[in-house]
């Protein structure tokens, strides 16, 4: 597969949203913001379009893990049909890989493998700060990843599911909402796409929040109840800066001079249609072939050129 040297965040394929972007963000900071240090891990990393955001926020000694197959074989059947359906094509280790390193000098620590050789243990207990599980849609494997989430989170740490609510992934539903309801998982809030949520208090998480409407400009926030915990919905899609890649000012270029080309064509082909209909006839034949039956607009074609000929000897 041919690596696209990423400019910007949104040059690197995946699912990752504005509005998450900003949660992300967000949290991270807060954590760094309230002295709360630990390492960061993915499950399910992609081409990177998350796992680069997370990168943003390590402080010195901490380690961002990410964890996916990338070529390597499924566990499982489904794994496996899910794998194919939606990545084969587009996933490679090595294009991760290059779009990490568009944005920062090394590289995370990379587990190429399933997400359930994480339960050995490798990630220490409550060592990491953040969790953000985005691999297999599979409920075994999601209720899996949130017991491995949940071993290696701090008491105050933060767990984001992503594709909770999506109408092809009812196992991540039907694991989250589990986790929420029988060991003890607390919602934070909601985007459209993702839930955030921990093991410990969500409440200071919760409180600034709504004290700033979801932490920037265009964001919004509701509240709702469920089985008596508090959650917060919120929407908007704020603007975050996008982390900017090594590539940019050379691609940047690139981008302008095709730019230009562009819209030099485009007002070649403008001039040339404006210059065409101010040609004698241009607008009666042009009625002519939209109404008449064929023999008659062709009669009407033929005269019409006749017509332009004699103005092109004049012109
Ligand atoms: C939705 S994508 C991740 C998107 C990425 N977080 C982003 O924001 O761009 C899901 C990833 O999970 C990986 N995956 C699926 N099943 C897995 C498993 N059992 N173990 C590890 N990774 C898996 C896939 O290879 C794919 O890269």
């Amino acid at each position: 597969m041919t690596t696209v040297e990423p400019a910007v965040l949104t040059d690197v394929p995946g699912w990752f949203w504005e509005l998450d972007r900003h949660l992300f963000e967000w949290v991270l900071d807060r954590q760094s913001r309230t002295g709360t240090r630990g390492d960061l891990l993915e499950l399910g990393a992609y081409l990177g379009r998350s796992a680069i955001v997370m990168g943003r926020h390590l402080a010195e000694g901490e380690t961002l893990t990410v964890c996916d197959l990338f070529e390597s074989e499924a566990p499982d059947e489904e794994n496996a049909a899910e794998m194919a359906r939606f990545y084969r094509e587009t996933l490679s280790r090595a294009a991760f890989e290059a779009n990490y390193l568009a944005f920062h000098d090394h590289l995370p620590q990379i587990v190429q493998g399933p997400t359930s050789s994480l339960a050995d243990g490798r990630i220490p207990a409550g060592s990491c700060r953040f969790v953000h599980v985005d691999a297999s849609y599979l409920y075994e494997h999601v209720a899996g990843d949130i017991r491995t989430a949940r071993a290696v989170l701090q008491p105050q740490g933060v767990l984001v599911m992503d594709d909770y609510r999506s109408a092809h992934t009812p196992g991540v539903a039907a694991a989250t909402w589990e986790a929420v309801l029988n060991h003890g998982l607390r919602p934070i809030c909601l985007s459209e796409c993702k839930f955030y949520a921990t093991w410990g208090d969500p409440e200071p998480y919760q409180r600034e929040l709504l004290a700033t409407s979801g932490g920037a400009p265009g964001c919004g926030t509701s509240t709702d109840t469920v089985a008596g915990h508090r959650v917060l919905r919120l929407d908007g899609r704020p603007t975050p800066a996008f982390p900017v890649s090594r590539h940019h000012d050379r691609l940047a270029q690139q981008h302008r001079l095709a730019a230009a080309e562009r819209a030099a064509t485009e007002l070649a082909a403008r001039r040339a249609a404006a210059a065409a209909a101010r040609r004698p006839g241009a607008v009666a034949r042009q009625v002519a072939a939209d109404l008449l039956p064929p023999l008659l607009s062709d009669a009407l074609r033929q005269v019409g050129r006749q017509a332009e000929r004699r103005a092109g000897r004049r012109g």
